[in-house]
């Protein structure tokens, strides 16, 4: 596994990597990805390989700036431009036709694109060094954790690629929010580090989305984001269960994580992924309030719990 320090050197070589079709491991604000040449069909096709992913399932395409958005996008609806104004850099996906360079296989077959541009500086000079928009999924394999540090990816993904830029902790822990801003109104098709309230502040209330103007989003599946061990939701942690709680914890097989649901979110996957590897066949979560704020968290622990 080759880590590497995000010198301006490592840099400048990730990218040169990436422009002769190699795969890298790149920190985000939200979770580590693995990122490709988003125009070069060969690399986008092994980025699926490595994680067993199914080519149904559409990449997230990241940009240095939105003036690189024209490069990949058809249109660009007002709303994406509202959007993208206010929280990019950050974790926000948006949804749009897609321009005809993007290859097929990055979209899964879809006349739309994912795009967003990372926050994580370390994401932003690859971005800009490399001067190309770079596809970039989780870097977990198929239905496991998503990594949020540099060592938490999965050797048989890690030896697949150049290098991982080492980045740090990610500082959201969980992924960003898609909307879908490619048919009339926005819809949310995965809560993630930008809550509907921001997003409802921005643009108005959201339409609940009818079931002619509702599209699924192909990679949104029931169980998710899961560690190996089952997961069940339960009011409170027994002192012999293993699991994650938000009260103290009575052992080391129990982890608490913080009440404010930002916090929560950025040590979750972390969290799970200490649990996972003490082997216990069940790991119990504590459930959080249900609330508004909780709503990406929630999303993650209902696809973590199946
Ligand atoms: O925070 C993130 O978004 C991370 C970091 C690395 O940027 N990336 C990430 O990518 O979570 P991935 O591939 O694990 O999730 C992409 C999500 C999937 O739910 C996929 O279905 C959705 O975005 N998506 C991508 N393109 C889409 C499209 N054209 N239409 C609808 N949904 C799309
Ligand atoms: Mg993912």
């Amino acid at each position: 596994m080759k880590i590497l320090e995000p010198t301006e050197e490592h840099v400048r070589e990730a990218a040169e990597a990436l422009l002769g079709g190699k795969l890298v491991g790149l920190p985000t604000e939200t979770v580590y990805g693995i990122a490709a040449h988003a125009f070069d069909e060969a690399a986008v096709r092994r980025t699926f390989e490595i994680k067993e992913r199914p080519p149904n399932n559409p990449l997230i395409v990241h940009l240095a700036g939105v003036d690189q958005v024209p490069e990949v996008a058809a249109e660009w609806p007002s709303f994406a431009a509202t959007l993208a104004d206010r929280f990019w850099p950050g974790p926000l996906t948006l949804v749009v036709p897609k321009a005809p360079k993007v290859p097929m296989a990055v979209t899964g077959g879809l006349d739309t694109v994912a795009v967003r541009v990372p926050l994580h500086p370390v994401a932003q000079l690859l971005l800009s060094v490399s001067r190309v928009p770079l596809s970039a999924p989780s870097a977990n394999r198929f239905m496991g954790l998503s990594p949020t540090r540099a060592e938490h990816l999965d050797p048989s993904i890690a030896d697949a690629l150049f290098c991982i830029l080492d980045g740090g902790p990610c500082e959201y822990g969980i992924e960003s929010t898609v909307v879908d801003c490619s048919g009339p109104t926005p819809h949310i098709l995965r809560p993630g580090g930008i809550s509907r309230a921001q997003i409802e502040r921005c643009l108005g209330p959201l339409e609940s989305p009818t079931n002619s103007s509702k599209r699924r989003s192909p990679g949104q599946y029931e169980r998710h984001y899961a560690p190996r061990a089952a997961v069940r939701i339960v009011e409170k942690l027994g002192p012999d269960d293993c699991g994650i709680c938000l009260s103290e914890p009575v052992s080391d097989e129990q982890i608490q994580l913080p009440a404010d649901p930002g916090k929560y979110a950025s040590r979750l996957y972390e969290a799970l992924r200490t649990l996972d590897l003490k082997r216990h066949p069940q790991i119990l979560i504590e459930a959080p309030p249900d609330a508004p704020e909780w709503e990406a968290v929630w999303d993650r622990l209902r696809k973590a719990s199946g």
